[in-house]
């Protein structure tokens, strides 16, 4: 989505810099300026200063730089087009539309984000709702709090064919538009359209704003599909999502930092035990997409994967996509959990404590594939060091950043 430049300037004029930026930093007046602590680095000493007139912010500190806009993108993460909507909400003033087609995908978008926000609330009613007890108990069980559950708007779809499909259409939805939302199946044959997620605890996934765009069902107790996903729609495309970013968001900045793990429960329940920067892929392998989203919250991605052998292919899988991007400000780091466990279950059993213990013993790319590797044995002759070594010669080749291939 591109912006008339004249849409930016209005926003950028209807925008008090000194306001905006004064809801996150306290500013003193200097003369035509303001000063404060720079929120971008640790300082004790303002370095930190706004011009409201040139409409631009700078640090004498750190070198952070820019407009409204800018300080928008670099405060909470966002986007360019995201940190403009924020802005335009925050002014009062409509996003133009470039065209006519664009504008039609728009409204059909705003349709959709209506529907997945109607079913989300459905579910949350039902979870709530007598129909959920079991679903609750279940959440309950797994060390849940209730404001977790609240928090990342956790739900529950009844064991009923049509249970969503009748609430919704009450509400007024036409059934192709839920089809198209991916809450309902339409068969092949002329038989009805019925519910995709049935009997099973829904946990919304949200785009990079927190509007929910999907859902991950999961079943209760034992069961296949355990985990039953929404289908790509106009909304979702499953490979350029990070499950729990939107909540992450503040954390993640804050602490310079965020953690990659498998599952949602292990979002939530780090969540729950302090991790707040803590986001998930949706069930396949991390892309290349995915990590980009990552470092526009953080520099240092830390992937949790399993300690198993499927946890360890994921974890070379998603290094062999970062290394051609890897940079001195785009560091992956990897943490391997103990045998048998994921991050949900170490919080489970071993509070906080054992997984700062973890994330601890965190290991530069580097140092994680010459482990990966040197775990195939054989390093007791010289041919099997010097295999190790072509290898090891072959995963540097794939960094484009050249003094980190020399430091490797
Ligand atoms: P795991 O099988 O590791 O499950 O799947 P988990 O997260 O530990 O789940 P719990 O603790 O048993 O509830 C990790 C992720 O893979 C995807 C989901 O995104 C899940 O969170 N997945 C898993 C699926 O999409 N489908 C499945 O059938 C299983
Ligand atoms: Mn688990």
């Amino acid at each position: 989505m591109s912006f008339p430049p004249r849409f930016l300037d209005e926003l950028r004029d209807r925008i008090g810099l000194a306001d905006l930026i004064g809801q996150r930093v306290k500013l003193t007046r200097k003369g035509r300026e303001f000063s404060g602590l720079c929120p971008f680095h640790n300082e004790k000493t303002p370095s930190f200063t706004v011009n409201e007139e040139k409409g631009f912010y700078h640090c004498f500190g750190c070198g952070a730089h820019g407009d409204a806009i800018g300080f928008t993108m670099q405060i909470d993460g966002l986007s360019f087009p995201e940190a403009v909507e924020r802005l335009a909400d925050l002014a009062g003033v409509p996003v133009p539309a470039a065209s006519p087609a664009e504008r039609e995908r728009a409204k059909a978008e705003a349709t959709q984000h209506q529907i997945v926000e109607a079913a989300t609330r459905w579910f949350e009613a039902e979870l709530h709702g007598p129909a959920g007890r079991g679903a609750m108990a279940y959440l309950r069980d797994r060390g849940l709090a209730e404001n977790t559950i609240r928090r990342f708007r956790l739900g529950f779809a009844p064991d009923d064919r049509a249970a969503l499909k009748r609430a919704l259409i009450g509400q007024g939805i036409a059934e192709p538009l839920l089809v198209e939302a991916g809450l309902l199946i339409r068969p092949d044959d002329a038989r009805p359209s019925y519910d995709r997620f049935r009997g099973r605890v829904m946990f919304p996934i949200l785009d990079g704003r927190g509007r929910p765009i999907a859902f991950g069902g999961r079943i209760l107790g034992a069961g296949e599909p355990k985990y039953l996903n929404s289908p790509d729609t106009p909304l979702f495309n499953k490979g350029r999502v990070l499950f729990g970013l939107a909540a992450a968001r503040r954390a993640a900045t804050e602490r310079k930092r965020l953690l990659v793990v498998e599952g949602y429960m292990d979002v939530i329940a780090l969540a729950q035990a302090g991790f707040g920067e803590t986001v998930a892929p949706l069930g396949t392998a991390l892309t290349e997409d995915q990590l980009a989203l990552g470092w526009r919250l953080a520099p240092d991605l830390v992937l949790c994967f399993d300690g198993d052998g499927a946890g360890r292919r994921a974890a070379l899988r998603a290094i062999d996509r970062a290394l051609p991007v890897l940079s001195a400000e785009k560091s992956v780091r990897l943490v391997a959990l103990p045998q048998g466990e994921d991050p949900d279950s170490l919080v489970r059993t071993g509070g906080a404590a054992a997984f700062e213990t973890v994330l601890a013993s965190a290991a530069p790319v580097s140092r994680a594939i010459r482990d990966i590797e040197a775990a195939a044995g054989g390093l007791e002759a010289p041919e099997g060091r010097a295999r190790l070594a072509e290898r090891l010669r072959g995963w540097s080749r794939k960094l484009a950043d050249r003094t980190l291939q020399r430091e490797f």
